[in-house]
């Protein structure tokens, strides 16, 4: 008999529920015999404005090179990284995307016999990212959706090494305001990693930038994350980064891939690091998205979360039934119900265009 090949591996890996991507395009055309170009996806909190016309030039330019292993040590990208925030170039860790910094984190500081705490409806990685090295994981129940810090602060017991925020947090949206985080990591002991997930940081309107940065000199025990998939629009190429304190950022890099960022999203994020316009319009046309997207939500008598993202998540009642309707009409959102949220669906901001399609097809699908 053939044996279960499966059962050789540990225990705390076959038990892990794999990630639920956004339904890629494609793939919805395919199943439903439509044309790519009538479909529209709102649900990976990407960029709907693509790249800018520096950005592109970049990463063609870096075609030629192809054929070389990239820069293992991301010279450049680091090097544009530390002169933007003032940090050392030894306080970067480069990822493929910041998911791969997530993960590089709990490589390097957990295992068996420790823990890891998070949220209720935190970004999904956290769970897969502790799950997968052994650890435990200590889910602390969200206040008002958004993450409680004092409930987290005692929840870290004598196991725990790791604490993952996300701020904004993916999907509900919440945020914590800087005084609120710095007072967290004043009670957290120094012996505990805590993940600052920033994804979402460039959408913070300006008095809520709290300027993280510089938290990293009174606390050495803070890694930082963020990410060139929304703002700036490099989604597919997969470029992310932490800022750490160097002692900290020298262990990730140990566990991390000698040249776990290619050589094309190395110069496309060292152009688009210098595009601060494009950055500004995202921005802005994000702010315009959102206030479209809570105007119907408003006026389809819809309850939403208000957001700090690039997505906004409405409560919607039956959300695995409306979510297939949506997709019958060509529209991809995403249905949250394996982060315990049943009842809402998160949309991304799309473009005008994309989210007046949205808005229409959710009003249609209630009159089904
Ligand atoms: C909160 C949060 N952190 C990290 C990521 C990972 O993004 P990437 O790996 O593309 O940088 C995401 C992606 O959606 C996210 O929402």
């Amino acid at each position: 008999m053939l044996m279960d090949l499966c059962e050789l591996s540990p225990s705390y890996v076959r038990s892990i529920a794999p990630y639920q991507p956004g339904k890629p395009i494609s793939e919805l055309a395919r199943e439903l015999g439509l044309k790519e170009e009538g479909i529209i996806k709102l649900a990976s909190n990407e960029n709907p404005r693509g790249i800018g016309p520096r950005t592109r030039a970049a990463i063609e330019a870096s075609i030629a090179e192809v054929a070389r292993y990239p820069d293992g040590n991301g010279f450049e990208l680091k090097q544009a990284l530390a002169r933007r925030y003032g940090v050392d170039m030894g306080a970067i860790v480069l990822g493929n995307g910041s998911n791969d910094v997530l993960e590089l984190v709990a490589l390097a500081f957990l295992g068996p016999g420790r823990a890891g705490v998070y949220s209720q409806h935190a970004f999904a990685v956290y769970p897969l990212a502790t799950q997968a090295r052994g650890a435990r994981s200590i889910v602390v129940p969200a206040k008002n959706y958004a993450h409680d810090l004092d409930a987290m602060a005692k929840a870290i017991d004598d196991e725990t090494y790791v604490v993952w925020l996300a701020n904004p947090n993916n999907p509900t949206g919440t945020f914590a305001r800087g005084e609120e985080i710095e007072a967290f990591l004043r009670k957290v002991p120094e012996r505990v990693i805590v993940v600052l997930d920033e994804a979402y940081n460039e959408y913070l309107t300006p008095d809520l930038r709290a300027g993280s940065i510089k938290w990293l000199k009174r606390h050495p025990n803070l890694v930082i994350t963020r990410t060139f998939s929304k703002a700036y629009g490099l989604a597919g190429l997969r470029v992310g980064y932490a800022l750490a304190h160097p002692t900290v950022a020298d262990v990730m890099n140990r566990v991390r891939q000698p040249f776990n960022v290619n050589s094309m999203a190395l110069a496309a994020a060292a152009a688009a690091l210098d595009d601060m316009e494009f950055v500004a319009r995202s921005y802005a046309d994000n702010l315009q998205g959102m206030k479209q997207l809570e105007e119907g939500a408003r006026s389809l008598k819809l309850e939403f979360i208000p957001s700090h993202g690039n997505f906004i998540t409405i409560k919607v009642g039956k959300a695995a039934e409306v979510y297939k309707r949506l997709l019958k009409r060509g529209v991809i959102v995403r249905p949250i119900a394996g982060y315990g949220l049943p009842e809402h669906l998160r949309v991304t901001v799309g473009t005008a265009a994309e989210n007046d399609k949205f808005l229409s097809a959710l009003a249609a699908s209630f009159r089904e």
